[in-house]
Parts: C-alpha cells; sequence; structure tokens
C-alpha cells in the first residue's frame, strides 16, 4: 500500500513515515495522560481529518475520557479557505462544564480552531485546549493557542493520514507533499 503506483502518482515528498507518526502519538499521549489524570476529558474530533490521528492518540491516552465530533468547514470544495467557518455536524453532548479537548489534523491559518474553541467556551465547557497532528504555524492568521501539537510544518499542501484534496488521499498510510501538478490538474 505504502509503494503503491496511485500513492507514487501523486505524492512528490513523504514527510511523515508510519513511524514518525506512532512516536508522535506515543510522546503526546504521554502527555495527556500526565495532564489529564484525574479528570475525564470529553476528547472531539475535528471530522473528517483528524480521525486517522484521534484513533491512534487516544489509544496511547491511559485517561478515561468520551468521544464526540463535530464537523466545522472553513473550506469549500478547493483547497484554500474561504474564510468562513460554520457547522457543518454538531456535537451530540453538553460540553458545559467538561474539560474539552479538541483533536485536529492540522492548523493552518488558525480560522477553523479559533472557531471550535470559542464555540466550546461560549458554551460553557470548563477547559477547552487542543491536540494538532501538524502545526503550520507560519500561514497563521488568527491568533489561538496550540497547547499540544505533533510537529511544525512548512507552507505545503499535505495529504494522507487524514488529511486530504478534495476529500481525496486521506487513506495513505503516511503524511506526503501534494505533487504540485495534482493541484494544478483539479482546480484549473
Ligand atoms: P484553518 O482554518 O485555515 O486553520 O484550516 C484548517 C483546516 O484546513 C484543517 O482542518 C484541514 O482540513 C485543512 N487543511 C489545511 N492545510 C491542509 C493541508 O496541507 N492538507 C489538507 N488539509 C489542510
Ligand atoms: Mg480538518
Amino acid at each position: 500500500m505504502a509503494n503503491s503506483d496511485n500513492i507514487n502518482r501523486i505524492i512528490d515528498h513523504k514527510l511523515f513515515t508510519e513511524e514518525d507518526i506512532h512516536e508522535m502519538c506515543v510522546r503526546l499521549g504521554e502527555e495527556l495522560t500526565e495532564d489529564y489524570a484525574g479528570k475525564k476529558p470529553l476528547v472531539v474530533g475535528a471530522l473528517k481529518g483528524a480521525v486517522y490521528f484521534l484513533t491512534d492518540l487516544t489509544r496511547q491516552m491511559d485517561v478515561e475520557h468520551q468521544l464526540d465530533f463535530i464537523d466545522v468547514s472553513s473550506y469549500g470544495d478547493g483547497f484554500e479557505s474561504t474564510g468562513k467557518v460554520k457547522v457543518v455536524s454538531d456535537l451530540s453532548v453538553d460540553v458545559k462544564d467538561r474539560d474539552v479537548l479538541i483533536v485536529e489534523d492540522v492548523v493552518d491559518s488558525g480560522l477553523t480552531l479559533k472557531f471550535m474553541k470559542d464555540l466550546f467556551k461560549k458554551r460553557g465547557a470548563k477547559s477547552v485546549k487542543c491536540c494538532v497532528m501538524l502545526n503550520k504555524e507560519a500561514r497563521r492568521t488568527t491568533e489561538v493557542e496550540i497547547e499540544y501539537y505533533g510537529s511544525k510544518v512548512g507552507d505545503e499542501f499535505l495529504v494522507g493520514y487524514g488529511l486530504d484534496f478534495l476529500n481525496m488521499f486521506r487513506n495513505i498510510p503516511y503524511v506526503g507533499a501534494l505533487k504540485p501538478e495534482i493541484i494544478e490538474k483539479y482546480t484549473k
């Protein structure tokens, strides 16, 4: 799978191998285990990109917790942010008085994460923190605190391990940069 022709056709170069990602999850899992000891956080996965990271991360967390999902979208059909964030599909539980831990695949402008943090605080959460796999810090336009992250990345469009291009390529087992010609092909 990891070396299939289908993947080689679209990936320019690999950034994080499956082992790199596993190590990130172990390290973050240990930190979260320590920081959330004695609490029962509500772990909120940001659909759909965070699903792959969330399932590996939470299996490294030795903390009693509950799980929920939210789908908020700032991206239209393409890959450039529309600048507007909306709730596409909401949580199924109340966050009032809960310690909420948002799990996200990548933070780019910061708009989506800021929107989710503000929403949960407004709804009365006791605490709202986030654990992000990849932090595109150089692209930030909105100030938002990232309490935990796996790695910083530069300004490249990435796919795999949950990250998508036009809702495709999420199932690639590692994170790689998309070939510029693939972006051109679909956005012309
Ligand atoms: P933000 O609101 O600009 O921070 O965008 C965050 C969202 O954009 C993430 O949840 C991703 O879905 C998407 N995104 C940002 N950069 C990438 C990327 O390199 N590949 C795939 N999706 C991305
Ligand atoms: Mg996302």
